[in-house]
């Protein structure tokens, strides 16, 4: 097997920033409640003609200027999202349009919050075998076009986003471990519903149309992306046979400033060994690890020689985790 790892990084933040302030003429709440039960005090919200695909399209070319691998030499293109443009075609071939990457294969991803990670495993397959060469990986997130805004308890905590690697065979170290887990049994603890769901052609009956939404149970989900997270963190480095106190950064899932406090409370690690940029952007589901990704290796934070964790938790349920050797 051939060892891949990730040449390059990148990111795409829409200029609009909504602040907590902002958020507090729409509905009842306040910036001390936002930042003490999230440690979010702003996120990133797409303009009015910005899409999915436009996001991911500025993520990749970030990550072609900086891998200098040109878009017809590119294999594979995985997109990670669970806010498309719409049902069909896929972000991934508008990317491939875009950037003119004749030769690849294109496909989504969708495993929210976790869909980064599990595109980069899934990625990471096709190059070992040496199917392919290399593989950009994207994740692309318009969350906040599925946010109910006049439900408090979830539009304080989503922003739009969108990050990207390239994957390709190294030498040495690279992504040296990768683990999955998926629990269909607590789907219904997050999930995007729409009182319109039913054909309204067909059920005559149907008169209120609302707009799909997210719904979440917050406190169950907590208490689970806290045991999810540590127990990923755990199997992925056992599976890497690395320690705990020999990894330098761990770039977590950025849903909430205390779950990432809690993880770090029961893997006994110090916080400060986790990269947090939540404050900033809120929860942009698969593209929170991709744009921290390119900040902590922009910030020289991870450069070569380090050994990095990945860890997400999301929607599905879904738990992913990744040892990378940079
Ligand atoms: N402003 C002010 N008060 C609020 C707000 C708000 N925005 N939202 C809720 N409250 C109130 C509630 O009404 C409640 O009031 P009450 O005590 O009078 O009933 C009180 O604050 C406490 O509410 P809780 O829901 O218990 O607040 P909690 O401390 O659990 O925080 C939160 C809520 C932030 C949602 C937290 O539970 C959380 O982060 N959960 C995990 C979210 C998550 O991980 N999602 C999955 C990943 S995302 C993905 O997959 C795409």
């Amino acid at each position: 097997m051939k060892k891949v790892g990730i040449i390059a990084v990148g990111k795409y933040l829409p200029e609009r920033k909504l602040t907590n302030f902002d958020l507090e003429k729409l509905v009842e709440t306040s910036d001390e409640w936002i930042r003490t039960r999230t440690g979010i005090s702003e996120r990133r919200i797409a303009g009015p003609n910005e899409k999915t695909s436009d996001m991911a399209i500025h993520a990749a070319e970030d990550v072609l200027k900086k891998s200098k691998i040109p878009a017809s030499k590119i294999d594979l293109i995985l997109v990670a999202t669970i806010s498309p443009d719409s049902n069909f075609p896929s972000m991934a071939c508008l990317v491939q349009k875009s950037i003119g990457a004749k030769n690849a294969v294109a496909f989504d991803i969708s495993a929210a919050c976790s869909g980064y990670l599990y595109a980069i495993t899934t990625a990471k397959q096709f190059l070992q075998t040496g199917l392919y060469k290399n593989a950009l990986v994207i994740a692309s997130e318009q969350i906040t076009k599925l946010i109910d805004w006049k439900d408090r308890s979830t539009c304080v905590l989503f922003g739009d986003g969108a990050g990207a690697c390239m994957l390709a065979t190294v030498p040495s170290r690279g992504i040296v471990a990768d683990f999955m887990h998926s629990q269909g049994e607590f789907s219904d603890l997050m999930q995007v519903v729409s009182e319109n769901s039913r054909n309204p052609l067909l059920d005559t009956e149907t008169t209120t149309m609302k707009l799909p939404h997210v719904v979440m149970q917050g406190q169950e989900l907590f208490k689970i992306a806290v045991n999810s997270m540590a127990d990923a963190v755990e199997q992925v480095l056992k599976k890497a046979k690395v320690k705990i106190t020999d990894v330098d950064c761990i770039v977590p899932h950025q849903a909430n400033d205390r779950i990432i406090s809690a993880v770090a409370k029961k893997l006994n690690v110090p916080k400060e060994k986790f990269f947090i940029n939540i404050d900033k952007y809120g929860n942009m589901s698969a593209a929170s690890i991709a744009v921290a990704l390119a900040e902590a290796v922009g910030s020289k934070r991870i450069k070569k020689g380090k050994t990095v964790v990945l860890v997400a938790f999301g929607a599905g349920l879904v738990a992913g985790a990744n040892v990378v050797k940079w």
